[in-house]
């Protein structure tokens, strides 16, 4: 039986030359390939509480609202600068080359919502980071973080742990 990592297709030197790009829309294009994420993702929360689903932008959103609309609870996106429309907090974050930032709108979670975070991809852990700071500046809890990939030569995983956070990830490349 394929698994989820065998729907997701690698294109060399994507964006810039050396990159092994890790390119998901061929399993969210594959029906078996994108319901067996979404499954699989939310498999060890099951017997757990979750107030909502946070997405980070932009294929977190995607994995997220289906993971919602699942459980049936609401869900909450972390968008890059400039983006969200009502009043937000920001957090800066580092990337391969110089800084971004990611809001969150401040209102969006109460004080002891427990939260699962989603993304398509654990690289240096630096776009999570930033979201679990935005999570816990508004007093919310992290029950998880959950990635389809984790590229564990990153570093990703171990800085998440470090912080004390739950990361579920599907598949890793190492190497590859
Ligand atoms: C990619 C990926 C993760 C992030 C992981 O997003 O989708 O969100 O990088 O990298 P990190 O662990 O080193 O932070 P990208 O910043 O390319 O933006 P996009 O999802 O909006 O395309
Ligand atoms: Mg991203």
């Amino acid at each position: 039986m394929k698994t989820v990592k065998d729907y997701i297709r690698t294109i060399p030197n994507f964006p810039h030359d050396g990159i092994m790009f890790r390119d998901v829309t061929t399993l969210f294009a594959d029906p078996r390939g994108f319901r067996m994420a979404i499954d699989q993702l939310l498999h060890p929360y099951a017997d757990q509480q979750i107030d909502k689903v946070i997405g980070l932008e932009a294929r977190g959103f995607i994995l997220g609202g289906a993971i919602a609309h699942q459980l049936t609870v609401g869900f909450v996106p972390i968008r890059k600068k400039g983006k969200l429309p009502g009043q937000t907090i920001s957090q800066d974050y580092k990337l391969e080359y110089g800084e971004a930032v990611m809001e969150i709108h401040d209102d969006a979670l109460k004080a002891g919502e427990r939260v699962l975070v989603v993304d398509d991809l654990l690289a240096t852990g630096g776009t999570a980071e930033a979201g679990i700071k935005l999570i816990e500046k508004l007093g919310a809890e992290i029950v998880g973080c959950a990635f389809v990939i984790d590229l564990p030569d990153l570093g990703g995983r171990a800085l998440l742990e470090k912080l004390g956070i739950n990361v579920h990830a599907l598949c890793a490349f190492d190497g590859e």
